[in-house]
Formats: C-alpha cells, structure tokens, sequence
C-alpha cells in the first residue's frame, strides 16, 4: 500500500491566503511531512451553488504539494453541507433524537437517507473523481469525515420500514421478534411503526420501553450511514479501482458497527484523542480493536493532535517527549502512518485552540513543531522497515457492537454496567503483562487462538455457540463472565435457563441474577489456590447464583444468602476449557485470573517489564521488531533474556536496558 509511512494531517490552506500556503510548504518539508489530507470540510467552497462546481483552488492546492513531494489523501468534503443546498434542499437536515429538526450548522449532520443528500454529495464526489483519479499526488480518498450521530425524520422512518421488510419480509415477523403483544404494540400495518426516540418508546437515548425496536433502528441507522459511505466508495472506485478508499473511525464508537463497515474500507483509519488522564491500556485497547476491524490488517492513524485538544474541558498539552510516545503507541499496535489534526491552527471558530503541527505564531521555532519534525525524520529513517508487519497474537477478546447495543438498551438488572468496561478490565490485565490481544468480531475465525474471552455475552448471535463450542473441544480456553448467554440477536429470551446456548459448554444453570448498588461488596473466595489466584476478592454490580451442571466450582461467594455458592467455575469440555465469571470482580482478581490462564496455555509476554512500561512486537516475514514505550514519569530498567538491536542508534543491547520517562526503544530481535 505504502511503501514509507505517511506522516502529516489535515491540512486546510482554503482558510489563508497563497503566501501563507508557501510558508506551509516550506515548514512541511523541515519536519519530513510527506503526506496532507485536504478537501475535508470544503463542500461549500467547491460548490457555491447547485449548477456551480469550482475547483480551481483545489488543483492548485494539489499541484502545489505535488511539486513539493507531498502526497495527498483528498477529502470527499461531504462531512459538512453548503448552507444553500439546506436552505433549498430542508430535508438534507436532520431530525434530533428529541424530534427537534436541525437548521444549517455545524457537520456530520446530514440526514443519511435524505435523497437530495445522496443526490448532491454523489454528484460532487462524481466530479471530484472525474477530476482528480489520475492526478499523480492523490494516493488516497478519504471518504466524509467521522461518520456519526442519528437521524429520525420522516425519511429514515420511511427508510427504516423498507430496511425492517428486507431483514423480516413479513410484519408478523416483526411482532414476534419485537414480542410486540407486550404492552399492546401489535402493528397492522408497515407505516403505523415510528421511529423510536423521545417522541415514541424512549425516556432517554439509553432508556427505551422497547429494546427489539431501538436495537433494529441502531442496526439501520448504522448501516444507512454505511450506505452513504458505500455510494461514495462505488463512485471513487469506479473512477478508479487501484486507488485506497477508506474513512476515518473513532475506535469504540457506539452508534456505529465498524466490523460491518471494515468490509468496504480499503485501510482502516482512525482518530486517536486520548484525554490527560485516559489509561494507556485503553488508548491500546482503541488501537487493537481498530486493527481488528479489518482482520488484524495495519491500520492508520489519520488524526491525533500534536498537543492540545480543544473541546475537552481541560485542553492538557502533551508533555514533552509524549507526542512520540503516543504516536509509536500506534505505530507499535499495528498502524502504518502518523497523521495530525492539524497542520496549521485556524484563526476563528471552535478549533482555533486545537493544537496543530504550526501555531499561531506562525513559525517553526516552537517546542512542538521540534517534536513534530524529529519524528518526521526518525520515520524517514526508520519506517519503511516495519511497515506491513504484522501483531501475531494468542489471546482474542470478542467484541460487538450489536451486544453493547442490547446491553445498554437492557431496562435492567444493573444501571452501571457497561460493556466497553468491561472489555476493557479483561484487555488490562493482558496488556499489563505485555500478553497481546486481538480484538475480535463474532465473525472471527478462533482456530488460530488458545484463549477467547468474551466478556458480558450478553447476547448469542445464531451459530455462535456452536463455534465456540468447537473452538473448546479442540482444546481452546474460553473465558465468559455474568450476564451471559441471555438473549438472541432479537434480545429475546433464550428460555430454558441463564445462560442459554452457553449451558452445556459452561456446565452452569445460572437460577437467579442479584444486582446491587456498587458500594455494595461480596467476596469470591477461593477454594484452593491456582498460581497467583489466592485468597478472597472483592466483587459487585451483578451476582449470579449458579448450580453447578458439571463445571468445577473454583470460587465461592463469601457473603449474603447465596454465601458458598459458586462465583467463578471452570468446564472441561472436550480438550478445553470454559470458565465462567459470575460477577463483577475487582481488577486483581481478572489480573490474576488471566495471568494463571496464560501461564498454564504457556503463553508468554513479549518481554516482561515494570509497570507503566508497555511492549508490543510486530513481525514481518523473519524479522522481528519490539517497540518498548515508558509510560512512567521516570525511567524504567528491563532484563533481557536475549540480545536486540536498537533500531535508533544501531547498538546492541544484552543483559538489560534503560528506556527514559515517557520514552520509546525500537529494538529488532
Ligand atoms: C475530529 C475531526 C477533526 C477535528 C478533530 C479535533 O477528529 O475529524 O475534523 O475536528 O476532531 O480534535
Ligand atoms: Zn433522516
């Protein structure tokens, strides 16, 4: 795809003038900036009416880059309507959750399945192509920009009563999966069902009376999203099929069902914006899962800011050395660019005070675009050795989109639970390890893993027990927690007993589910102890009082009635193993859990390391590279079983290694 790593960002000189433009081009080059995505919010620029296209300014904007050996990633520009086609196009705009119909403003706001949005975006993107598919510096379309949010008008109604009759065909197969005979729903008729928000069966976005209607109209309103995205793609790669296509993601994004939409993107692409104080395991856990979306394929980092955000509340800035940090944190979970928002700081409106590549003093003398420039040459240096290489991994965790849908819908058993948590409880006890972990879609293949976790499964898709099942007899280990095996893709109960399908391969019968506020403690205790799992741990939210089928009790709970009965089991099952969390226990116990799981499937951490000091290794035909990144604000020590070569200053290293506070050591094996 790329031969050297793409390094650079949004870049939008429609908002100075030419000289300004020069001077850019002048700074890029000292910082190695080889790569601008442009043409991303400038709709309205091209087209100032609907007979009138201009691109003029584009082409010399490209031209311009191109003499200058900067490659381009161009922007469909349909992110942001021109206010002339809302003011004579109204239904491009969207309808609000609270039914409230948008006027002209803002983007990422027109209604997906406005046909007079299809129509115009599809014609400038036409044009766009027609224009554009041959020019030498375009090496990449970037589709919209972070497609998102919901729309309710009229004509996602109408839309989603098509979508419903495609999936179901008969609208007594609606009323039985929707279970519409609650509460004296019964449809007769396909146009008496409305969109569900507050107008109809919602409280609150999270909150509605009838989960089989808002999880169907999360599904159609991500996939009429993905429709406008497939148009555009048709479009580009008609024009011209060699070229890459793709979007840029916002990791663990709820309203959208990335695994759906991997499929039609050539490279994944994403915005990382990790807040001052977000863990570093779930920056990593965004990075794997996004790798994820595409088969564990490299992805890019299309957006990060070079050091300060804007619409946080606390707009912190990337203390010196972390922007290399974060950037190799990226590079080192799989991706192959490093792309800015963006190259200068506008002058006005809401982003003028998002940080960018040149500030507002206007020149290059500043201690980010030092930073920005070092990485720019060290990834002349350095990066076309590791790009295309691959995370091999052992551990899988699943993830889905549609489950965390049902999960949060869910009206019960527990207000806090959240699924990306949760996820995110059993990914850190592995990334603390350096164990490497690819997140993985129902969908996946599990051959090639000894260990799947799949927290809160919540919901069992058709089929998928079986696969898991077989994953198991094979020999796998399969880990699942409360709250699982209980509805099917309708989020109908599976009857019979919690947790459904998941009974036999987990040899539980799960009788009741207590749920209590989160102050609230019980204990897991142990009833023999295995490595590090010893002793008793705290653990809250959801209890299941479970009857063993088969499994063997491992722990019990300490307290309340259901005191000595079990609170974590393990199934044989055929050369496997399934165990069963059934409750919210505090991270040590997933830590430990998880470190005895692997220890026992021999699965071992990259290198093992203090806190805070991540390792992750990417493997290209026979070479192997190990990217040590110090998240601690000291510097850290690290034993070393063998010799690597450090990819920075060519030395070898043996016996141990320093790597600084917020530093990173690129080694080869
Ligand atoms: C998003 C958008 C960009 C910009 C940045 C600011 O990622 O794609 O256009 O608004 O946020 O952080
Ligand atoms: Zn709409």
């Amino acid at each position: 795809m790329f031969t050297k790593m793409p390094y650079g960002g949004d870049y939008n000189p429609e908002q100075w003038d030419r000289a300004t433009m020069e001077e850019d081009i002048r700074m890029f080059k000292k910082a190695n900036i080889d790569f601008v995505r442009v043409h991303i919010f400038s709709w309205a620029l091209s087209q100032p009416d609907e007979a009138t296209y201009q691109f003029e300014w584009l082409d010399e904007v490209i031209d311009r880059l191109h003499e200058n050996n900067i490659q381009v990633g161009i922007g469909t520009g349909t992110a942001a309507h021109p206010a002339w086609l809302a003011k004579k196009y109204p239904d491009v705009l969207r309808v609000e959750f609270n039914g409230m119909k948008r006027k002209f403003g803002g983007r990422h706001n027109s209604c997906p399945n406005s046909p007079s949005y299809r129509t115009f975006a599809k014609r400038l993107v036409e044009r766009l192509v027609d224009r554009y598919k041959n020019h030498p510096a375009v090496v990449l379309w970037n589709v919209s920009n972070e497609f998102g949010g919901a729309c309710y008008c009229e004509n996602c109604e109408k839309a989603f009563r098509v979508w419903l009759k495609k999936r179901y065909r008969t609208l007594d197969e609606v009323n039985r999966v929707w279970n519409t005979r609650f509460w004296g729903h019964t449809f007769y008729d396909w146009d008496e069902i409305v969109a569900p928000n507050l107008l109809s069966e919602h409280f609150a976005e999270n909150r509605t009376m009838f989960q089989g209607i808002s999880l169907d109209y999360a599904r159609f309103n991500s996939d009429s999203m993905l429709e406008c995205y497939k148009m555009e793609y048709d479009v580009i790669k008609e024009g011209n099929p060699d070229t890459i296509v793709t979007t840029n993601l916002m990791g663990a994004f709820k309203p959208l069902d990335y695994f759906k939409w991997g499929k039609y993107m050539d490279v994944i692409a994403w915005d990382n914006y990790p807040a001052f104080d977000t863990p570093y395991s779930y920056t990593a856990l965004m990075h794997d899962l996004m790798r994820g979306v595409k088969d564990q394929q490299p992805f890019m980092l299309m957006e990060q800011t070079p050091s300060q955000q804007n619409w946080q509340p606390y707009n912190s800035l990337k203390r010196p050395g972390v922007l290399k940090l974060w950037s190799y944190q990226a590079v080192a979970h799989g991706s192959d660019s490093v792309l800015y928002f963006q190259m200068r700081r506008s002058r006005g409106a809401c982003e003028k005070f998002h940080g960018a590549v040149i500030e507002h003093v206007g020149h290059e003398h500043t201690r980010v675009f030092k930073e920005v420039a070092e990485i720019g040459q060290e990834l002349v240096d350095l990066s076309n050795t590791f790009i295309g290489s691959k995370l091999l991994s052992k551990v899988a965790i699943v993830f889905d989109w549609e489950n965390w849908w049902a999960i949060e819908y869910s009206s019960g058993p527990h207000a806090d639970l959240k699924y990306v948590e949760q996820v995110h409880k059993y990914y850190e006890a592995l990334y603390k390890k350096n164990i490497q972990v690819d997140i993985v879609s129902t969908d996946s293949d599990l051959e090639q893993y000894e260990v799947v976790i799949a927290p809160v499964l919540y919901m069992v898709k058709e089929g998928y027990v079986k696969r898991l099942e077989r994953f198991v007899e094979a020999g796998g280990c399969f880990v699942t927690t409360f709250f699982s095996g209980i509805v099917d893709e309708n989020d109908l109960v599976t009857l019979g007993g919690y947790p459904g399908e998941l009974r036999s391969l987990l040899g539980i019968w799960s009788e009741e589910i207590d749920s209590l506020p989160l102050e609230h403690k019980n204990k897991m205790v142990l009833k023999s102890n295995r490595g590090q799992l010893q002793g008793e741990y705290d653990c809250n939210m959801l209890f299941d009082l479970i009857h063993s089928e088969g499994a063997e009790v491992v722990a019990e709970y300490g307290d309340d009635f259901y005191k000595g009965r079990p609170a974590l089991t393990v199934n044989k099952y055929g050369k496997g193993e399934a165990w069963y969390v059934a409750t919210n226990p505090e991270q040590d116990f997933i830590d430990h859990l998880l470190i005895d799981i692997s220890e026992r499937q021999n699965i071992k951490p990259v290198l093992n390391t203090p806190s805070g000091v991540e390792v992750t290794k990417r493997v290209k035909d026979e070479n192997e590279f190990v990217f040590v990144m110090n998240h601690n604000k000291e510097s850290k020590t690290i034993q070393l079983q063998e010799a690597y070569k450090d990819l920075q200053t060519g030395q070898l290293c043996q016996d141990q290694l320093t790597v600084e506070a917020n530093g990173v050591l690129l080694l080869k094996v």
